[in-house]
C-alpha cells in the first residue's frame, strides 16, 4: 500500500517570472496535478509576477488555455481560484507596496519566493524582498540553476542572496533530483544489501550518465547561447545525478547528512585542466538534419547567428577517492539528439575466467541500467542460457521492472515533490551552496580550457549521437555507449 501524500501547511508560492517557460510548463501545471490530488490547503496562494500589464483574469486566461488538457474545466476554475498576478519590475519599485500588502494580507503563510528568472536578477529580486519586509516567519528562497556562470558569479549571488536570506531559507533547486528514478537510486543502493558490496572499483568497470534530447534550444536561444551544455546541464544536474551513484553511504537522510556525501564527491572530482580538455571533453553543435522524422534547422539558424556554444557535451569525469579510483564516469548530454533519454548504466567487470567456450557465445557485462525517462524504471542485465536443446548458448537478457507497469499510475514530474518539498521546509533534495562552489571549481578549468584552446564546437547533424569525437572518447578506452535494444 503506498501512503496518502503528506499534507503541506497553507503557503503563498509566489513565482517571479510568471510568465516564463518554466512557469507555465513545469510550475503551474506541477501546483494543479498537487491540487487535483487535494495536497494544496484552500487558502493557499500561488502569485505569478512578471513584467507583463496583468491582471488576475489576464493571468488565468492563460494558465487555463495550457491547463485544461490536465483536467476538466470545472476542477480547473477552482484551482485558478487560488491563483492571482502582480506585474512588477525586479529593478523598479512600482507595484511593489501592494505586493507587499498581498503578502502581509497572510500573515501565517509560508512563504515561497520561487526564482524562474534570469540569474541577474537574484540579487535585485532579493534585495527588494528584504528591504519591503517580506522576509518575515517562515519565508524560503527557491534559486533557479544555473546559479552564475561560474564560480565567481555564483559567490556574488549567494553571498547577496545571504544577506536577505540565510543558508535554511534558500533552496537550490536542481529538478534532476527531483525525478523517480533518481530518488530511487538512494532506494535502491541502501535498501537492497544486494548491490552496495559491489559498488566500488573491484566490481563496477565504469559508470555511463546520458542525458539526450530530442529539442533544439528553439525560442529559448537568448538564454541557452549564454550558457552552454555545460552550464545548463553537466555544472548541475549530470553531476547531481554522479553524486548520487559516487556518494558514501549517508548516515541517515538528514538534509546535511546527504549534502555532505554529495559534496565530498564533487570535492573528489579530478580537475581537466587545460592540458587535458582536448583529450577528456568532447563539444558539438548540432546542424540542420532530421528530428522525430521532421527536417530541422541547425543551431545558428535558430539563433539567428554563428555561435560558439555548444549544444553537446561529452567528457571522461574520474573520482579520486578510494572507493573509485580507476573507474571512469562517461557523462554526455545534448540537444536534438536522436531520443529523449536519460539513464544511468552502471557496467560491471566483467567474471575473471570463463568456463564456456567459443560456441556457446560471448559472456557480457552486467549492466544496471535506471531509466530517468521516459518509461522509468531498472533494468539489470544479466547473462543465461538461450533455453532449448543442443548446446549450450549464452544470451543476455534484462531483468526489467518498468514502473509504469508495476506501480500504474504515470509518475509525477519532479517539481511536484520538490515545490511541496520547499514548503514543507526539507532541502534534502536542493543544493546546498558549497555544493554548487564545488561543482563550479570543477567546471571552471573545462570551460577556461575551451575558451583557451579556441576551437569552435564540432558540429553534429540533428538527429545523430553527437560528433563522432564522443564515440571515440569511449571507445579509445575499449568501451561503448550503452544501447539498450542490444
Ligand atoms: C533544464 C535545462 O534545466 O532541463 C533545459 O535548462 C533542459 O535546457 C531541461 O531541456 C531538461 O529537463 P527534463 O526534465 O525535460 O529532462
Amino acid at each position: 500500500m503506498t501512503a496518502p501524500p503528506p499534507s503541506v501547511e497553507a503557503f503563498d508560492l509566489v513565482i517571479f517570472g510568471g510568465t516564463g517557460d518554466l512557469a507555465l510548463r513545469k510550475l503551474l501545471p506541477a501546483m494543479f496535478h498537487r491540487f487535483l490530488d487535494g495536497q494544496i490547503p484552500p487558502s493557499s496562494r500561488i502569485i505569478g509576477v512578471a513584467r507583463e500589464a496583468l491582471d488576475d483574469a489576464g493571468y488565468r486566461a492563460q494558465l487555463r488555455a495550457s491547463l485544461i488538457k490536465i483536467c476538466d474545466a470545472a476542477k480547473l476554475d477552482q484551482f485558478l481560484q487560488q491563483v492571482f498576478y502582480r506585474p512588477l519590475d525586479a529593478r523598479k519599485d512600482d507595484g511593489w507596496d501592494d505586493f507587499a500588502a498581498l503578502i502581509a494580507s497572510e500573515a501565517g503563510h509560508v512563504r515561497v519566493f520561487y526564482l524562474s528568472t534570469s540569474p541577474n536578477l537574484f540579487v535585485d529580486i532579493c534585495n527588494r524582498l528584504g528591504g519591503y519586509g517580506l522576509n518575515q516567519g517562515k519565508s524560503r528562497v527557491v534559486l533557479e540553476k544555473p546559479i552564475g556562470r561560474d564560480l565567481e558569479s555564483a559567490n556574488r549571488i549567494n553571498d547577496a542572496v545571504g544577506k536577505v536570506f540565510n543558508e535554511s531559507q534558500t533552496f537550490r533547486i536542481d529538478h534532476y533530483l527531483g525525478k523517480e528514478t533518481v530518488q530511487n537510486l538512494l532506494v535502491l543502493r541502501f535498501g537492497n544489501a544486494l548491490f552496495e558490496p559491489l559498488w566500488n572499483s573491484a566490481h563496477i568497470d565504469h559508470v555511463q550518465i546520458t542525458v539526450a534530447e530530442t529539442v533544439g534550444v528553439g525560442h529559448r536561444a537568448g538564454y541557452y547561447d549564454h550558457a552552454g551544455a555545460m552550464r545548463d546541464m553537466v555544472q548541475n544536474h549530470l553531476l547531481q545525478l554522479l553524486c548520487m551513484v559516487a556518494m558514501e553511504p549517508p548516515a541517515s537522510l538528514a538534509p546535511d547528512a546527504v549534502r555532505d556525501e554529495k559534496l565530498k564527491v564533487l570535492n573528489a572530482l579530478q580537475p581537466i585542466d587545460d592540458a587535458h580538455v582536448g583529450q577528456f571533453t568532447v563539444r558539438g553543435q548540432y546542424r540542420a538534419g532530421v528530428a522525430e522524422g521532421a527536417s530541422v534547422p541547425g543551431y545558428p539558424d535558430e539563433l539567428g547567428s554563428a555561435s560558439n556554444t555548444e549544444t553537446f557535451v561529452a567528457l571522461k569525469a574520474q573520482i579520486a577517492n578510494w572507493r573509485w579510483a580507476g573507474v571512469p564516469f562517461y557523462l554526455r548530454t545534448g540537444k536534438r539528439l536522436p531520443e529523449r533519454v536519460s539513464e544511468i548504466v552502471v557496467a560491471f567487470k566483467p567474471v575473471p575466467h570463463s568456463i564456456f567456450d567459443a560456441s556457446s557465445g560471448t559472456l557480457t557485462q552486467n549492466r544496471l541500467v535506471l531509466r530517468l525517462q521516459p518509461d522509468e524504471g531498472v533494468k539489470l542485465w544479466l547473462t543465461i542460457k538461450h533455453p532449448g536443446p543442443g548446446g549450450l548458448r549464452l544470451r543476455t537478457v534484462p531483468l526489467d521492472m518498468s514502473f509504469a507497469e508495476a506501480f500504474g499510475a504515470q509518475q509525477p514530474d519532479a517539481y511536484e515533490r520538490l515545490l511541496l518539498d520547499v514548503v514543507r521546509g526539507n532541502p534534502t533534495l536542493f543544493m546546498r551552496r558549497d555544493e554548487v562552489e564545488a561543482a563550479w571549481r570543477w567546471a571552471d578549468p573545462i570551460l577556461a580550457g575551451w575558451a583557451n584552446a579556441n576551437e569552435a564546437p564540432r558540429p553534429y547533424a540533428a538527429g545523430s549521437w553527437g560528433p563522432s569525437a564522443a564515440v571515440a572518447l569511449i571507445e579509445r578506452d575499449g568501451r561503448t555507449w550503452h544501447d539498450d535494444s542490444e
